[in-house]
């Protein structure tokens, strides 16, 4: 890593204010405040974004357990309300990773948490804050995902929840989970960063707790993805990944898995050239990061409008960007924009790979695709794509990604006419395997050989 910015700097002095060996740093101006006395989501002297300090950080040997509980040593409670969340897989994907052309590709698939996105992580740890702070109402702003978090979280710690919705932006599975777990749902006639604009007013008129990225808790939550990634990928493939690639939208996700860097580094668990290059996906859209990213520019300057099919990522004010800039720079990672077209190709790559996930998330390995063909990512690197919410979270995108359901008649002799003269290889070679167990007896075949016979039975039952 080449030196990051000094108030990002995780140093050694305990401020009186820390309870328990836990406070607030702004990381503008460097003033601290203790984590609870009051509600305070960003600096009372500057406005600048806090982040969540400790006296002492952990190394790998001092996790136990599974889940995001499991980094507790790493995280201001011992746990939280809880669904639980976290421990998702990080799948192989051979075909994918031929393809791109990459030493090792793994997807860490974030749509496996509880309510499907890598929100989850961020919730179990912001709601119990809001419990510790004695709060009743929550709120966010959403693209989708986390009006879901939230409202499931929300419902499990029996708090009210409120959140604010771009109109016609949402896709239907993140409002049917927001609105069956109970939430009240505003759907505003303005885009995410208009609904954000709302609620922190609303959190600032004291109406609320605001549980977006903003609020420094929730990160804490989210950067146990990063500690999730070492572990499994050191287990799995002997050393930690080059890179790590993931979709970017308020950047939230990018400032915890550098603020997870940061603090394995300081404890010493990793050293600093074992630190992932993290790698930001925007849509061509909503692509205020990668402008930054490219101009050099220290933030990011606000995008009025905005459009992409991946919905989840439908931003234009990243209000992480001070704390995920320098972590793009710092770790030598970089920031890509893909089209559409790109993102629901990948998906339908994933997928292919049987890892069913909505577009947004596509959008990691649609920019490692573009890196790699544009030689910014080197065919020897070890690399993760982030998949941040499942296949379900949107059942229009992915219905429109996949292939079209084919009318048929209630005959299963039609049926099979309509198979034979399609494209449809698969059903001839199970019958075909059919005849021919005894020289495969491999499980696929003795599979496909049972399926044939149990054809023929019926076929020759309903002769009768
Ligand atoms: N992927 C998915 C599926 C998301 O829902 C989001 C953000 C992101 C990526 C981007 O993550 O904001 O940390 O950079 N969704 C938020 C929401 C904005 O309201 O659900 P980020």
């Amino acid at each position: 890593m080449v030196p990051t910015m000094a108030d990002l700097e995780l140093t050694d002095d305990v401020p009186p204010e820390a309870d328990d060996g836990v406070w607030l740093t702004c990381i503008e101006c460097g003033e601290t405040f203790a984590p609870f006395d009051a509600i305070r989501y960003t600096c009372d002297d500057c406005d600048g974004l806090l982040e969540v300090r400790y006296a002492d950080l952990p190394t790998f040997d001092e996790f136990e357990g599974r889940g995001v509980w499991r980094y507790n040593a790493a995280l201001p409670f011992e746990e939280g309300v809880t669904l639980p969340e976290g421990d998702t897989p990080l799948h192989r994907v051979p075909r994918l990773e031929d393809d791109v052309g990459v030493d090792a590709l793994r997807v860490k698939h974030e749509g496996m948490n509880p309510t499907g996105s890598f929100k989850d992580r961020g919730m179990t740890v912001g709601v119990r804050v809001a419990q510790e702070v004695g709060v009743d109402r929550l709120a966010c702003a959403s693209t989708g995902n986390t009006s879901a978090a939230l409202a499931a979280y929300g419902a499990r710690g029996g708090m009210e929840t409120l959140v604010l919705l771009p109109a016609g932006k949402v896709a239907a599975g993140k409002i049917a989970q927001a609105s069956l777990h109970g939430a009240r749902i505003l759907e505003v006639d303005g885009n995410f960063d208009q609904c954000l604009d709302i609620v922190q007013d609303l959190a600032a008129r004291g109406e609320a707790y605001l549980l977006n990225s903003l609020n420094p808790f929730r990160l804490e939550g989210q950067k146990t993805i990063g500690l999730e990634i070492m572990e499994s990928f050191h287990a799995d493939h002997g050393e930690y990944p080059d890179r790590i690639v993931l979709p970017v939208g308020n950047a939230g996700n990018t400032a915890a898995l550098y603020k997870c860097f940061r603090e394995l580094v300081k404890a010493g668990a990793i050293t600093e050239d074992q630190v992932p290059k993290l790698t930001g996906v925007q849509a061509e859209g909503a692509a205020p990061m990668v402008e930054a990213i490219e101009e050099g520019a220290e933030d990011t300057t606000r995008w009025d409008e905005v459009e992409t099919r991946a919905t989840a990522i439908r931003i234009g004010n990243p209000v992480n960007a001070p704390k995920a800039l320098p972590g793009i720079r710092a770790t030598g990672g970089t920031a890509v924009a893909v089209s559409d077209k790109e993102i629901t190709a990948a998906q339908r790559d994933l997928a292919g790979e049987g890892v069913g996930v909505e577009p947004a998330s596509a959008a990691s390995v649609a920019g490692l695709r573009k890196l790699r063909r544009e030689g910014e990512v080197d065919g020897s690197e070890s690399v993760v794509c982030l998949t941040t919410g499942h296949l379900l979270k949107d059942p229009d995108a992915a219905a429109e990604a996949g292939a079209e359901p084919e009318p048929v008649p209630n005959d299963t002799d039609a049926i099979l006419d309509i198979i034979d003269d399609g494209s449809s290889s698969v059903g001839k070679s199970v019958r075909r395997q059919a005849g021919k167990v005894a020289d495969s007896p491999s499980l696929p075949a003795l599979v496909a050989g049972g399926l044939g016979l149990a054809y023929l039975y019926r076929k020759l039952r309903s002769k009768r």
